[in-house]
């Protein structure tokens, strides 16, 4: 059977307050919309349209990368019906069942779906609409039973305070057979409260001509939670995050205060890990067994090996550390930051496109850019790659078990040999070869007695 998709995305979303399309508003790092399409295409629909109205120019651009998405302008906006009807000509000639969503409802699982779909099939119904059971339905459209069918859905607005009092509540999510459904959507009216075109009017319509209108009772009422403000955004973006860090836990990984963890969906962590409280993992990272991340550490897109250390307040963006490295407290890795294994990046110490070889260490107070760095090298306190000239960006290299002296200033393009040393306080101009050693300072000089001589000046004075 072919499935067609239909996103209604037009409305304004008002209550978010944003110069941002609400769709495009992250959950847990992913915009909204992007939850519900890929909910979508786990069904391998045969056409997916969605219809965009309210800053349809914005969200078409952000949406550009999406193959296979038709957008199909509403303009005005004249309710979920009216919406509906301008997938028509996207749909013209095709066949199967349309399955209608919101682009606001980001929690339904394809699995949830699925047995929309086949609810729907089985019954041979004109319509099925999903629908849940919550003990506060206040803003939805109610269910209205006459038995065990479904009569009609009625809006807050037009219900009764009887009708007010009903549990079961429209998610708004429905599967259509596509024959006959937009002759039938054409007929509705827009005779309620709000002078719209009502799409919930459709059961009323199939059930007038003697059609089959099913429904399907979504188990857990938080899948269809759509997002109209701030608020409910946060609300929604708990519930996933929680549903993260519990199957994390599920997989073997140790989270000490779930609450204040913040794990984006993509990310994968390896069992035995332990995340202490206060951390946020961002984008596409890997995180391998054995880690140890304390508080306060943002990662983002990053591949991190097996038993790695991360000590308190780091910041990790686009970056790989590898297996049993220690980083931090207090360490900035940086796009194209490589750290390999058994490497020790330290306190105040900043990494950018640099590879810091297996078993290096700079552990205090350093800035390293641009830098090839091989193994069982000692990079000192204070050392600076002065990679940038005003115009370009220069490579420096630094070769296996070379020795930087702390308070060393790296003018790339620059390499330290093999072995070699770096005398502290030394300004690097030149190449070092390797075993050589590399000093700039002049000779010292000791003023004998200066300091009784300062004493005696002050005095004077
Ligand atoms: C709708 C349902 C209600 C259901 C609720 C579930 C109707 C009449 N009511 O109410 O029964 O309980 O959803 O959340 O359908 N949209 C457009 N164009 C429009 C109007 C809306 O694209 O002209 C889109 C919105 O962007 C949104 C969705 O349709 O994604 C729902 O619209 P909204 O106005 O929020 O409907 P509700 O009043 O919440
Ligand atoms: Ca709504």
């Amino acid at each position: 059977m072919d499935v067609h998709i239909v996103v209604l995305a037009a409305g304004k979303g008002t209550r978010m307050k944003s110069a941002r399309p609400k769709v495009l508003h992250p959950v847990a790092g992913k915009p909204i919309i992007h939850r519900v399409l890929a909910a979508a295409r786990a069904l391998r629909p045969r056409t997916v349209t969605l219809v965009v109205g309210h800053q349809a120019s914005e969200l078409k651009s952000a949406l550009s990368g999406e193959t296979g998405v038709t957008f199909v302008v509403q303009e005005p906006q004249l309710g979920t019906a009216h919406a509906l009807l301008q997938a028509e000509s996207a749909l013209a000639g095709r066949r199967g069942t349309v399955l209608l969503l919101y682009g606001d409802v980001p929690m339904l699982t394809a699995v949830t779906l699925q047995t929309l779909l086949k609810t729907h099939v089985d019954a041979r119904a004109a319509a099925t609409v999903l629908t849940a059971i919550v003990p506060a339905p206040f803003g939805y459209g109610r269910i209205v039973r006459s038995g065990e069918q479904i009569a009609r859905i009625v809006e807050e607005r037009d219900a009764t305070s009887a009708e007010r009092e009903i549990q079961e509540i429209n998610s708004g999510i429905y599967a259509f057979a596509l024959e006959g459904l937009f002759d039938a959507v054409r007929s509705i009216a827009a005779e309620n409260a709000q002078r719209e075109y009502y799409l919930t009017d459709l059961v009323a319509v199939f059930l007038q001509r003697g059609q089959t209108v099913a429904t399907m009772t979504v188990q857990r009422a938080d899948e269809i939670r759509g997002i109209n403000s701030r608020g409910e955004l946060a609300e929604v973006s708990s519930i996933v995050r929680r549903r993260k860090n519990d199957e994390l836990m599920a997989a073997g990984v140790t989270i000490e205060d779930p609450a204040t963890t913040y794990v984006d969906d993509e990310v994968t962590i390896g069992a035995d890990t332990t995340i202490h409280p206060g951390v946020s993992i961002e984008g596409a990272t890997t995180i391998g067994e054995r880690c140890e991340i304390h508080s306060g550490v943002r990662i983002v897109a990053s591949t991190i090996g097996s038993g790695v250390v991360i000590n308190n307040h780091c910041i990790i963006a686009e970056a790989a550390i590898a297996d049993d490295a220690v980083v931090g407290p207090f360490a900035h890795l940086r796009s194209g930051a490589d750290v390999r294994e058994r490497a020790r990046v330290g306190n105040f110490v900043e990494l950018k496109k640099t590879v810091l070889g297996a078993g290096s260490k700079s552990m205090h107070l350093a800035y390293l850019g641009d830098a090839t760095i091989g193994a069982n090298v000692n990079v000192g306190a204070g050392t600076i790659t002065c990679n940038y000239d005003g115009t370009a960006k220069n490579p420096t290299i630094i070769e296996d078990g070379a020795f930087i002296g702390s308070d060393s200033q790296l003018i790339a393009p620059v390499t330290i040999g093999k072995g070699a040393y770096v005398g502290s306080g030394t300004t690097v101009r030149e190449n070092v070869p390797a075993g050589s050693l590399a000093v700039s300072a002049g000779k010292q000089r000791n003023i004998d007695g200066w300091v009784e001589g300062k004493k005696k000046r002050k005095t004077k004075n």
